[in-house]
């Protein structure tokens, strides 16, 4: 299968690394179009594929395109590829930016889904959610696809943003936390680059045991002994209100996507 990219940003960078790391199992072909033809030129070369001259020619050579642009710039890269798209599966990972709006920007009847990926995508762990959309048995194609960098997760549209919010974004909110812990370990003594090899080795490590019980509560109670040191630590993470500003984070995320809508 030839999968066409347009857009050679961060996104569909982890995507072709994921699909093109030795050794995976039916990988596809790639082809890349971007407005800076040197991006895709570097993507093909870096993930091996085609760079395209146009994004019309990238959708002719494509069986599946994937649309891997800023969200306001969505509308502008389908509408110069809607004479080209015809029966091809058009597949967006743009946020906010809804089924509705991608079929008036193509021809009636276009075969178009979402998918929110995240950048964990390059080691074949990424979690995908997909709203099918109008793809009807071409569903599996394109699950099979993603599938190849990590797992897939069928959600409706109404619920997509929150999904996003909760998973899509949590790679930056985990190295955002990562961040902060490694300054907290450095302001108590420890040099930079241990604290962040710690942080990282901790939550590498805090994700594995909370899979394998497949519960954060009885991670929680198993790790935080009551008068123990990760018991202080929680004790003070909830007075200072972690939950709330949780929720408020994942509020944000949600209400950025609708302004994108
Ligand atoms: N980054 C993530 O972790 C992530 C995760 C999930 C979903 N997404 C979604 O993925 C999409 C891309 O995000 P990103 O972070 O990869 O952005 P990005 O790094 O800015 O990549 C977008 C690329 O598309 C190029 N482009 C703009 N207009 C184009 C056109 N008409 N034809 C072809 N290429 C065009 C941009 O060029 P210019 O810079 O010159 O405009 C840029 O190189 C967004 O819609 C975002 O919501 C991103």
């Amino acid at each position: 299968m030839n999968v066409g990219l347009l857009g050679a940003g961060h996104i569909a960078h982890a995507l072709a690394e994921g699909w093109s790391r030795p050794g995976v199992p039916g990988a596809p072909s790639l082809s890349f179009f971007d407005i800076d033809a040197a991006k895709a030129r570097e993507l093909a070369a870096a993930c091996g594929g085609a760079a395209a001259v146009t994004a019309a020619a990238l959708v002719s050579a494509a069986d599946l395109v994937i649309v891997a642009v800023r969200p306001q710039q969505v509308e502008d890269v389908l509408k110069s590829v809607r004479a080209a798209v015809g029966e091809r599966a058009v597949v967006s990972v743009a946020a906010g930016v809804t089924l509705a709006r991608l079929q008036a920007a193509l021809p009636t009847g276009a075969r178009v889904a979402r998918v929110m990926p995240n950048v964990a995508a390059a080691l074949g762990q990424g979690l995908f959610m997909l709203v099918p959309g109008t793809l009807g048995e071409g569903v599996a194609q394109v699950e099979d696809l993603f599938a190849l960098a990590g797992d897939v997760v069928e959600v409706e549209e109404a619920l997509f943003d929150a999904a996003t919010a909760v998973a899509g974004c949590m790679p930056g909110i985990i190295a955002h936390l990562v961040a902060a812990f490694a300054a907290a370990g450095v302001a108590h003594g420890l040099a930079e680059d241990v604290a962040v090899q710690l942080a990282i080795s901790g939550v590498y490590g805090a994700a594995a045991i909370i899979a394998h019980e497949g519960d954060p509560a009885t991670v929680l109670a198993a790790a935080a002994t009551p008068g123990g040191m990760t018991a202080a630590a929680v004790d003070v993470l909830e007075e200072r209100g972690l939950a709330l500003t949780v929720d408020h984070a994942v509020a944000a995320a949600v209400a950025r996507a609708k302004e994108l809508a």
